[in-house]
């Protein structure tokens, strides 16, 4: 089993990464002193997978566990469910001293994490993530909150859970589509931060598909220390924390504009990781010996590196890039990679150069 330490003063907490995990939930929580009664919330393609488990791992450790579920997917990620949570809570008598456990993907850790950060003015909260994403990304940082018909996560809070437990087996029965998908979050490390780490990933990728356990829990291990590292210094976006960013301003719009469904998150920002390589190598200098190791690795991953972008499309994209909440005073900027492992936030860009790395009819082709 691997440690990695999110340094945050006192809201500290440990990321443990390793097979065969879950069995120990409870004592684990045991160890961090938390009070007797609590809830696992879940959703119904995790319940039934692993609510056993943790349930059961819980009351051995002396807890007295009460398991919620709530629909699969990320429609569920809104304040209905939320409602519908805290009723539980109220009836299961969860008190101050109580804590929930977020049992699967992102969905259930940002909606269960939110549901923590305001119950009784906050509870503390466990993660248990059992998707790829959620193990290297979403569980990790403190981000929870909900999406409203406007948009995706506009409500929220950065709330930090007391434990992140990942247990590599869990991803076993993750569909393939959704492993993959993490994987666009994978890459990105390697990109925005840790050269090494990308070519390890270069390497190693055939065996990461494969699910090998040994090369399964250094990779996570190393994502979960570049975000623990990213957070501690910024831990509300005021700054460095932008840099994860990379892929994701073309990413969202494309979710948005897509119709949420078409493109799975990582699939996404797959695209979007791929256009701002491009952009990356007019404005940043980027080489195209880089671009092409971008494009190289995330097609070997199964992932999605273009979209048919129509011009009426393309338009819809840079309204949606202008709504995005990272967009300050209506200007898109970007985070640019001067060269793999090292990215600069803040980059302007022109449209043309946009409509061009996504190869718009009639904007002339990409370089
Ligand atoms: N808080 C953050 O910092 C942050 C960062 C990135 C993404 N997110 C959020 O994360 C969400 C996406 O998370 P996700 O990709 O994990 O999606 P998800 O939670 O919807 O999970 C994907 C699907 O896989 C199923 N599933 C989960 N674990 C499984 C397992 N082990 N076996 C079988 N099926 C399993 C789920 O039921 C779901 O159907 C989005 O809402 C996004 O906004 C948050």
């Amino acid at each position: 089993m691997r440690r990695v330490t999110v340094p945050l003063g006192e809201r500290s907490y440990s990321i443990l990464i390793g097979s065969a995990l879950l069995p120990g939930l409870g004592s684990e929580c045991a160890k961090l002193k938390l009070g007797r009664r609590c809830a696992v919330i879940s959703d119904t393609r995790v319940a039934p997978k692993y609510g056993k488990a943790a349930v059961a791992s819980l009351k051995n450790a002396g807890f007295d566990p009460v398991l919620i579920r709530i629909p699969a997917g990320e429609t569920a990620k809104r304040l209905r469910v939320v409602e519908r949570c805290y009723d539980q809570l109220a009836k299961h008598r969860l008190e101050r001293s109580s804590f929930i456990v977020a049992l699967g993907g992102g969905v259930v850790g940002d909606l269960a994490g939110f549901v923590a950060a305001t119950y009784l003015r906050g509870i503390d909260f466990v993660q248990v993530p059992t998707t790829l994403l959620a193990q290297v990304d979403s569980s990790v940082g403190g981000k929870v909150g909900v999406n409203l018909a406007a948009g995706k996560n506009l409500v929220g809070s950065f709330y930090q859970p007391r434990l992140v437990l990942c247990d590599v087996d869990t991803l076993r029965t993750l569909p393939q589509r959704e492993f993959r998908a993490g994987l666009a979050e994978v890459v990105k490390y390697g990109i925005i931060y840790d050269a090494p780490f990308f070519e390890k990933l270069e390497a190693n990728l055939p065996r990461l598909l494969d699910l090998d356990k040994e090369v399964l829990i250094e990779v996570i291990s190393r994502c979960c220390e570049i975000k623990a590292e990213v957070v501690s210094q910024d831990e509300r976006e005021g700054g460095l924390r932008a840099i994860l960013n990379f892929g994701h301003t073309i990413g969202h719009a494309l979710e948005a504009t897509s119709g949420y469904g078409k493109y799975l998150h990582g699939e996404a920002i797959s695209i979007g990781q791929m256009a701002a390589a491009g952009l990356s190598n007019w404005y940043t200098g980027l080489s195209g010996s880089e671009v092409r190791r971008v494009w190289t690795i995330f097609k070997k991953a199964g992932l999605p590196v273009t979209s048919r972008v129509t011009r009426p499309k393309f338009r819809k994209l840079v309204e949606a890039m202008r709504l995005d909440k990272k967009v300050s005073d209506g200007e898109i900027k970007f985070v640019l990679a001067k060269r793999i492992g090292e990215v600069i936030p803040g980059q302007k860009v022109s449209e043309l150069h946009i409509a061009r790395v996504l190869n718009v009819p009639g904007y002339g082709s990409g370089k």
